[in-house]
């Protein structure tokens, strides 16, 4: 038998801390070392790091790098965690994981058609520049950015269930706003998202009802990242200015537009 387990731990899961603690039981060790192996999307020192995290509730788990004799730990729900199921991860590192945004490029590639994964990490970008401009917390304007459309290649069907649990108000307006709200209660429940403000800015960034100065930068970079294609050189020198008025005017022009090619007042 051995005292240490090596595994990937890209991220480490609570799957995998439970295998440890049975593994502890089964071979009556007093004390079990863990240790991060060579493969992974993270770096070996940030893998490390939130390892030693994870484990800090745990008093006879630790951390080592050295791995002579050690036994392989399969890995658990790593896949899954990547892909957009941080609830997954081990309890302790959950908030960071979302926070810091480690795994969102894989999540957002795994949930999005290639279109969409590039329009997503547009936006992030576009959102992090104007944050910047205007000094608010760049990362997590790149953050939000990221998961703004997560659900939105989810079937209409999809999203009505959740829109009737979770918000049966919006039934009545189009199926195309439904996943400004069903990618919050994605956010929350798979990604363990708390933060109020990038719920908030998600939910308003369709319409661009939103009146918070994150709601302002999410509908902004949605309609003005560079992929759309259309001069937005005006919206964008506004933007650097005032939010409140470019969001306004975006708002102003679309509701225009929607009148002018469908005949719809919104
Ligand atoms: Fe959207
Ligand atoms: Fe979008």
């Amino acid at each position: 038998m051995s005292s240490v387990l090596l595994s990937s731990f890209d991220p480490v899961s609570q799957k995998e801390i439970e295998a440890a603690l049975a593994y502890q039981r089964e071979h009556g060790a007093h004390d079990l070392y863990l240790a991060v192996n060579e493969e992974g999307v993270l770096s070996k020192e940030l893998r490390t790091r939130l390892l030693k995290k994870a484990l800090a509730p745990y008093r006879h788990l630790h951390v080592t790098s050295e791995v002579k004799d050690a036994e392989t730990l399969t890995p658990a729900d790593e896949e899954e965690i990547r892909k957009g199921e941080y609830r997954k991860a081990a309890y302790g590192i959950r908030g960071e994981l979302i926070r810091e945004g480690y795994y969102l490029n894989a999540t957002a590639k795994a949930m999005c058609n290639p279109h969409r994964y590039a329009h997503t990490c547009s936006v992030a970008e576009v959102c992090r520049q104007l944050a910047a401009v205007h000094h608010m917390d760049e990362k997590k304007a790149w953050v939000m950015g990221m998961l703004h459309d997560l659900t939105k290649g989810f079937s209409d069907e999809a999203n009505r269930k959740i829109i009737e649990i979770y918000k049966p108000e919006w039934l009545s307006i189009s199926p195309k706003v439904w996943h400004s709200y069903t990618g919050v209660i994605y956010a929350k429940q798979s990604l363990c998202l708390e933060d109020p403000d990038i719920a908030y800015a998600m939910e308003h960034h369709t319409i661009g009802d939103g009146h918070t100065d994150w709601a302002y930068l999410l509908y902004i970079a949605d309609k003005i990242e560079p992929l759309r294609g259309y001069d937005v050189s005006k919206q964008r020198a506004l933007a650097e200015k005032d939010l409140k008025a470019a969001a306004n005017l975006i708002r102003e022009e679309s509701k225009a537009y929607i009148l002018e090619t469908e005949g719809i007042h919104v």
